[in-house]
């Protein structure tokens, strides 16, 4: 096991990393508030690792609250029933929620957590990869509202975050390769040592090689954890995590919600953004061939999907969230390792890009 300290300016967190730690509930009992425990999950995850975990807190007193599955989920509804199993327990202010799960399962917990009589303790053990390296890293948690996502939330760290990479096992291999999209992200955004090492270890990661996983995720969250420190407020560098994700949200605009995933739209979009670095000069051909590589070893795609034009494909960047006035500010790259914040590309050079970008 290896464990990374998150140190945020007024409180500090340790997250847990290796195999088998699902029911190790040694490194649960000294973050827990007192003796009432919500343990919540979905229906893909409970009948693999709930009974485990009940099992090793035989000695609390333990209530569970298990959601369907899928993104469609995440929203107010569904954090009520998890404060109505709160209240129906009987569950007081020195209640702990436990997240197990994926992303949706995590934010929805943390946000009940945060609101639950004015917050209530609350703990992380993410089971899949994006929520290990991404979701349960940096205290946001919210819901879905029909208007846009992650609208409603609130800002609530974990007490503790407890990653069995051992969860692995049982996740799809295509919701695998999705969270070694954000894997690489942190390589490519800061740390071209890390990078190095995807490189040489990608296929290590795929076969589930724990000691691989445990350093691959602690590694991730180092850096998503120094990003998160460095800028609480996001006025800057925190941006950085959005390398390939303005073209991503474009290709999961224009396909629907749920064909791509996240993942495999943000690794074409990571392709794409390294080629316009490539364009301005600041990648050369052997830095591009390097990433169009790795992000091959990961099983990511790097085309564009067909039938999305140039056209249809710059509005669709235009319309998200991070695109502020008429000028579209992108995360790219100055070196590998080394992101920038530019909105002095302008639409032309992006266009000319998208129209030669290959289709499938
Ligand atoms: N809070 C943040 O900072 C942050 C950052 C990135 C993403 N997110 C959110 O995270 C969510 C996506 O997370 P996700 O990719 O984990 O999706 P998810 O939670 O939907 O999990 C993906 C699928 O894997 C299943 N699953 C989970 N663990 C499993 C396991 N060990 N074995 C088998 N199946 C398993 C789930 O039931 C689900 O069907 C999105 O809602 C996104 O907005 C939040
Ligand atoms: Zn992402």
């Amino acid at each position: 096991m290896q464990t990374l300290a998150v140190e945020l300016p007024d409180r500090h967190y340790p997250i847990h990393v290796g195999p088998g730690l699902l029911d190790d509930v040694s490194l649960l009992t000294p973050h827990l508030a007192g003796r009432q425990v919500m343990i919540v999950t979905n229906e893909t995850v409970a009948p693999l690792y709930l009974d485990r975990l009940k099992t090793a807190l035989a000695d609390y007193d333990v209530k569970e609250v298990v959601l369907p599955d899928g993104e469609a989920t995440k929203n107010l509804e569904h954090v009520e029933r998890i404060w109505d199993a709160l209240l129906a327990a009987g569950f007081n202010r020195r209640a702990t929620l436990i997240a197990l799960g994926g992303g949706v399962t995590g934010d929805m917990t943390g946000f009940a957590a945060a609101c639950y009589q004015r917050g209530i303790a609350f703990i992380q053990m993410p089971t899949t990869l994006l929520a290990q390296v991404d979701s349960s890293v940096g205290g946001k948690t919210g819901v879905n509202h029909p208007r846009g996502k992650n609208m409603i939330g609130a800002f609530h760290q974990p007490r503790v975050v407890i990653v069995d990479t051992d969860t692995l096992k049982t996740l799809p291999a295509r919701e695998l390769t999705a969270g070694l999209a954000e894997v690489i992200k942190y390589g490519l955004i800061r740390d071209v040592d890390f990078m190095a090492w995807l490189e040489d270890n990608m296929a290590g990661l795929r076969g589930l090689d724990a000691p691989l996983l445990t350093e691959a995720i602690l590694r991730s969250c180092a850096v998503k954890a120094g990003i998160v420190v460095e800028d609480e407020t996001e006025q800057g560098v925190r941006a950085y995590l959005n390398l390939g994700h303005t073209f991503g949200h474009a290709i999961e605009t224009a396909m629907g919600y749920g064909k791509w995933l996240h993942g495999e739209a943000v690794g074409a979009g990571m392709m794409m953004a390294t080629a316009l670095s490539h364009r301005l000069g600041w990648l050369d051909d052997t830095a591009v061939e390097r990433v169009a590589a790795l992000l091959e070893a990961a099983g990511l795609p790097r085309h564009a999907p067909a039938d999305v034009s140039a056209e249809r494909f710059l509005e669709l960047m235009h319309l998200d969230k991070k695109v502020m006035d008429a000028r579209l500010r992108l995360v790219l790259l100055k070196a590998l390792g080394d992101a920038c914040i530019t909105d002095e590309v302008d639409d032309a050079q992006v266009h000319e890009l998208l129209a030669q970008w290959e289709r499938q």
